[in-house]
């Protein structure tokens, strides 16, 4: 049995409709005003808003299939149930496991874990100095994934010239490289620096990782961009220059240069770091209340195109640690779509924003067959969302492993309601469904 949803207002990238929606197998059959259908399951929806199902193109879901890894922070399946309560229906999971996803093999045992998740899921290759003909030979992946600084795990890729190489291999694959832009140098000497001065915790992570760390790998990481004319997205931007960078680099015509940014730059800043500790500590740090406005000012002007969670699970016991052992990042897909829409409300993004960085940009970057829009033809993924329903973000309610959130304890008005994955309820008031989703299709 279909469904069918009714009496709905649809978000395009492009505007609101007033709609029905059919949904036949796991597709969109048909859009249109007063559909009647006496065979389907029809969900009434006046009074609510329907977006595509979001694509979060960076998560940590840590499960890389091999025992004996990160799974303990988080799995296919804990990862996509939190995902699904945020509305998320596709999630494309990075390489930093353990083992590490470098090779062909590697990969194909991740594909065969990911058969747990009930959201669509994809993947990335991290690049090493030696891995060219995996990235070649592997099959179905999202792009190329290069750690310029080090963080979790220990993918590293230092040296300017393999740099090069890298991002050359990826033209000729014509898949996208994905940066972690931090200068490993730079990170280096300021660790040390901090260390020989005995600080034991830094008050703010943004003191020993400076934003110049992160400035100088974008500057490298363009420049090697312009000369292999690879396409280049830089990941988790969150500082003011670093827009500023990017802002630059577009209009002087890089067309194949994409950006984003994630929720954590956007609603804390390292005060929060201040007061929770290592519950604010993530790569790259959090920053000021500047950079905050600046990343805003970048989202609206297209010089950032994307929103993605760097969803990074790490358990509590972790966290406490003293700040230099602790691990870096924190949870964030099951919160993403409630901050947004809180953010709707205060009149900072609009529904349609949302539609555009978290659904249609990822699939149109990434080539995602099927996905990221609400049209007829394409997969039924959507999410129902309630503006007017305000609640608290709980840790109790995090589905994720590790049980907790950085913005636990904030009132957020507007919430997901329902989320459907492939024409099929995943997500609904509080319940999920355990309905093994599909992998992405990633087009040349
Ligand atoms: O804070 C972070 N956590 N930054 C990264 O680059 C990796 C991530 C993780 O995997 O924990
Ligand atoms: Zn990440």
């Amino acid at each position: 049995m279909g469904i069918l949803i009714k009496n709905g207002t649809l978000i395009t990238e492009n505007g609101k409709i007033n709609a029905d929606i059919l949904i036949e197998e796991n597709k969109i059959a048909k859009i249109s005003e007063n559909i009647q259908n006496d065979n389907h399951q029809v969900l009434d929806v006046l009074g609510k808003y329907i977006l595509p199902g979001l694509i979060d193109m960076h998560v940590h879901f840590r499960d890389s299939g091999i025992p004996d890894g990160f799974e303990y922070k988080e799995d296919w399946l804990t990862g996509s149930k939190a995902a699904a309560a945020g509305g998320v229906t596709s999630a494309i999971d990075m390489p930093n496991t353990k083992p590490p996803t470098t090779t062909k093999e590697r990969l194909d045992r991740k594909r065969e874990a990911a058969k747990k998740s009930i959201v669509n899921y994809g993947f990335y290759i991290a690049a090493t100095p030696e891995n060219y003909n995996e990235l070649a030979s592997a099959k179905n992946y999202a792009g190329i994934k290069v750690f310029m600084g080090s963080s979790t795990g220990n993918l590293l890729i230092t040296d300017s010239h393999t740099l090069e190489k890298i991002f050359q291999t990826a033209k000729n694959l014509n898949k996208p490289v994905l940066i972690h832009a931090e200068d490993e140098e730079l990170l280096n000497q300021f660790a040390k620096e901090a260390k020989e001065k005995g600080t034991q915790n830094p008050k703010h992570s943004t003191d020993v990782r400076k934003p110049i760390a992160e400035h100088k790998a974008i500057e490298n990481a363009i420049e090697l961009a312009k000369k292999t004319k690879c396409i280049l997205h830089i990941l988790h931007v969150s500082t003011k220059e670093s827009v500023e960078l990017i802002r630059k680099a577009k209009k002087s015509g890089m067309k194949q240069l994409s950006a984003e940014t994630c929720p954590h730059y956007l609603f804390l800043t390292e005060d929060f770091q201040q007061k929770q500790g290592n519950f604010g500590k993530m790569n790259p740090p959090l920053r000021q209340k500047e950079d905050v406005e600046a990343l805003w000012a970048g989202l609206k002007d297209g010089t950032l195109d994307i929103i993605s969670t760097d969803h990074a699970p790490h358990l509590k016991e972790e966290k406490e640690k003293l700040y230099w052992e602790a691990p870096s990042g924190v949870p964030g897909i099951q919160t993403m779509l409630p901050l947004l829409l809180h953010a709707v409300d205060e009149n900072k993004i609009s529904l349609e924003d949302i539609a555009r960085l978290v659904a249609a940009a990822p699939a149109r970057l990434l080539k995602i067959k099927g996905k990221g829009e609400i049209k007829e033809g394409m997969d039924a993924d959507l999410v129902l969302v309630d503006l007017e329903r305000e609640r608290e973000i709980l840790d109790e309610e995090m589905l994720s492993k590790c049980k907790w959130s950085p913005y636990s304890g904030m009132k957020i008005k507007g919430w997901p309601l329902t989320t459907i994955a492939n024409g099929k309820v995943i997500y609904d008031n509080g319940k999920v469904y355990e309905v093994p989703a599909k992998e992405l299709v990633f087009g040349d």
